[in-house]
């Protein structure tokens, strides 16, 4: 059984419609569209992922493709494990001890970050595009925590399907760059900046466009199976920020991503919107 209470959260990611829990299907109380609740996976992907007509709809679902057939592997990544040595760290610190009520993870995979997460978080979401690395990260979850405090939900980074100002943390570890193009990854940070209540905390890595990277690899590319992702500079990255958040802390770690730590802009989007 889902964490009902915490369906009281989500919104439609097409229209932003109220839902209602009814039969076991959220239904939209704007456009009318039902969502399936899966055992603690909400499928809850935008239209446009159902129906794709631009290139960037297509790359996200080549991606998916591609993250559904890894899942199984991805976590046994070498690469992974040597950043993870480093990466850890600063996000305990970065996060702190204390306790979030309700909090958003941005892409979570398999769950390598979440667990961590779930253990400061009353109330967790978990969002990603990839179904099969949600099924792991739920087999995970519910091995160490049991079925209470956390929901995942099947969805695009790009509509996220939470109310607005109702998160006191998003986190995202090593996801925001494979959004296809500068400009969506932008609209993430717009996202993120619309779910997070004033002043929160927005805590993540991403892609760093490093010394060592310019030496072996590309800043704009895909990597095997399609995914594509963009790898940002420090300077620039503050500058895409700066609209909606106060950069805190921006290091760079292991060569390969930059770690952040941001908080809203008391006016964040409301600054946005008005240009
Ligand atoms: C490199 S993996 C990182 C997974 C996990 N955060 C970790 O650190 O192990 C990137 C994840 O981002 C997800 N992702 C990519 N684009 C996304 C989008 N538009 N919306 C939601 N998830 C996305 C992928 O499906 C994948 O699981
Ligand atoms: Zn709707």
């Amino acid at each position: 059984m889902t964490h009902a209470s915490m369906l009281r959260w989500l919104i439609c990611p097409d229209d932003g419609g109220s839902l209602t829990f009814v039969n076991g299907l959220l239904m939209c109380n704007g456009c009318g569209r039902a969502f399936e609740v899966d055992d603690n996976i909400v499928r809850i992907l935008p239209r446009q992922l159902m129906e794709p007509s631009s290139d960037s709809e297509l790359q996200k679902l080549r991606e998916q493709k591609t993250r559904d057939e890894q899942a199984s592997w991805y976590d046994m990544l070498i690469g992974l494990k040597l950043v993870e040595l480093f990466e850890m760290p600063i996000y305990r610190k970065l996060l702190g001890t204390r306790c979030y009520d309700v909090a958003l993870e941005i892409g979570c995979g398999t769950g390598r970050v979440t667990v961590e997460l779930v253990k400061r978080v009353k109330h967790l979401f978990a969002l990603d595009l990839s179904y099969a690395s949600l099924e792991l990260c739920r087999k995970r979850l519910k091995r160490s925590f049991g079925n209470d405090g956390w929901l995942l939900l099947h969805g695009d980074a790009n509509s996220l399907p939470i109310r607005d100002e109702s998160c006191d943390l998003v986190f995202s570890a090593q996801a925001i760059e494979h959004v296809p193009g500068k400009h969506l990854q932008c609209e993430v940070f717009y996202e993120v900046a619309r779910v997070l209540k004033p002043s929160s905390p927005f805590v993540f890595s991403i892609y760093h466009w490093s010394w060592l990277m310019k030496l072996f690899s590309k800043r704009e590319g895909y990597h095997k199976g399609g995914i594509y992702f963009y790898r940002w500079n420090a300077e620039e990255l503050k500058q895409a920020l700066s609209k909606h958040f106060e950069v805190e802390y921006i290091r760079p770690c292991a060569g390969y991503i930059l770690i952040v730590r941001a908080l809203k802009r008391a006016n964040g989007n409301k600054a946005a919107m008005g240009g």
